[in-house]
Order: C-alpha cells, then sequence, then structure tokens
C-alpha cells in the first residue's frame, strides 16, 4: 500500500454545476465551499500530512470583475469564519502564490498564516493567484542573481512549497484532463486521477475511492 502524505486538488467544475443547477456561476462558487470543507474534515480523517488546493490561478485573472470580486468576497467570509476552527483542529494554514489582494484580504491571509504558524495534524497549502511557470521562473532567476549553480537543490530552495514534500496525489474534478499551470515541477512524479463530477458535486465518497485507487498503484519513480 502506498504512503499518503500530500493530496493536492484542482477544483474545477464550480461555474458549470451553478449554471446547471442554480442558474448562476457564482452560486456554483458557494456549494464550492462546502465541498472544501467535507474534503478537509475527510483529509485529517485520512490522517494525511498536506492538501493543497488550488482556489485561484494567475490565469483566472481573466475573468470578469465581478465573478474575480465574487470570489474574494467568498474567501474572506470563508477565512473570518473559519480561522478559529482551524486553529483549535490544529490546521495550519500556508498560501502559495503571490499575495496581491485588497488589503483587508491580504491582511486576512498573514494573520490566518500567522496564528496557525506551529499547527502540526494538517498543513493547507491555499493556492492563490499562484501560476507555476512564474513560479519556477521566479526561482531560476533567484539562482542567478545569486550567482549560484543550477541544481535541483537550489531551484526547489525557492519554490513557495520549499519545506512541502511533492503531492502524492493529484486529483482534477470537473472532467477536464489538463493540469493548468498548477505546481509542474512538483507533480513530475505524482498519482493523477481525473474525475468527471463537478466540485460542488464531489463529495468523501469519492474522495475515498480515489485514495484507495491510489493506494494500490505501483509507484516506480522510472523503475522496474
Ligand atoms: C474552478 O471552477 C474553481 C475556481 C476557479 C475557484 C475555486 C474556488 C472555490 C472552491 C471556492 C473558494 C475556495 C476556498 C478554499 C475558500 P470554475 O469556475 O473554473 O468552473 P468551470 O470550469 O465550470 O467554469
Amino acid at each position: 500500500m502506498n504512503p499518503l502524505n500530500h493530496v493536492a486538488i484542482i477544483m474545477d467544475g464550480n461555474g458549470r454545476w451553478g449554471l446547471k443547477y442554480k442558474n448562476s456561476r457564482k452560486a456554483g462558487h458557494k456549494e464550492g465551499i462546502n465541498t472544501v470543507e467535507k474534503i478537509i474534515k475527510e483529509t485529517i480523517k485520512n490522517k494525511i500530512q498536506y492538501l493543497t488546493l488550488f482556489a485561484f490561478s494567475t490565469e483566472n485573472w481573466k475573468r470578469p470583475n465581478k465573478e474575480i470580486n465574487y470570489l474574494f468576497n467568498l474567501l474572506e467570509t470563508f477565512l473570518e469564519k473559519k480561522i478559529d476552527d482551524f486553529h483549535r483542529e490544529e490546521i495550519k494554514l500556508k498560501i502559495i502564490g503571490t499575495k496581491k489582494f485588497s488589503k483587508k484580504l491580504n491582511k486576512l491571509l498573514n494573520n490566518a498564516e500567522k496564528k496557525t504558524c506551529n499547527n502540526k495534524k494538517l498543513q493547507i497549502n491555499l493556492a492563490l493567484n499562484y501560476g507555476s511557470k512564474s513560479e519556477i521562473l521566479n526561482s531560476l532567476k533567484k539562482m542567478n542573481k545569486k550567482r549560484e549553480s543550477v541544481n535541483e537543490k537550489n531551484l526547489i530552495k525557492y519554490l513557495y512549497t520549499k519545506d512541502i514534500p511533492d503531492p502524492d496525489l493529484l486529483i482534477r474534478t470537473g472532467n477536464t484532463k489538463r493540469l493548468s499551470n498548477f505546481l509542474l515541477w512538483q507533480l513530475a512524479y505524482s498519482e493523477i486521477f481525473f474525475e468527471n463530477k463537478l466540485w460542488p458535486a464531489f463529495n468523501e465518497y469519492d474522495y475515498n475511492k480515489i485514495i484507495k485507487r491510489y493506494k494500490k498503484v505501483k509507484r516506480n519513480f522510472g523503475n522496474v
């Protein structure tokens, strides 16, 4: 049975779910939060150490302003409501990506990270304004500036994920098979499961089914 320390998730399909069932993309994002909560609980039950959630990509700025504002308002409310619970449940929150949001959201994110930084039960890495290509380029630029030799060890040192083991498992919901500029370096040897269900419809049962299948995969990391 494969150990499972780190699950990464591309939570795709909110907009489509919302349009299909509530005639509004926003309603899909709102419902998506409930799935986030369910999956966090189940991650703890499964004693998984790291959960990385792709919440907003550098490319998502192309969306209409109204949708972007709605998403960030949801995130603010979520943090205001949940951060004490997270802390009580010994969850550490870390943001990966560049924090360039409103003053209010930046402050909430910084406070949440600070408050939970010593928690050990589960680390949630929330990818916000995250893009993998720019993360890697930024690393290369730093090595270059410091005249360091270009090798894996030095490159990894400048990634947002520098102290986090690579994901063992990537799940993408929403019936789409692509990586969308997410953790391109870190996913080199991850097992990838594409799920047809849209994120708001994804549940604990689906999650556990994937975990069970993952545990039985023969992982050989290039070996035989
Ligand atoms: C993808 O669905 C989802 C997003 C871009 C945002 C994910 C955000 C949430 C689940 C809510 C906020 C998160 C947290 C952690 C509080 P999409 O809009 O691309 O769906 P589509 O492919 O159907 O258009």
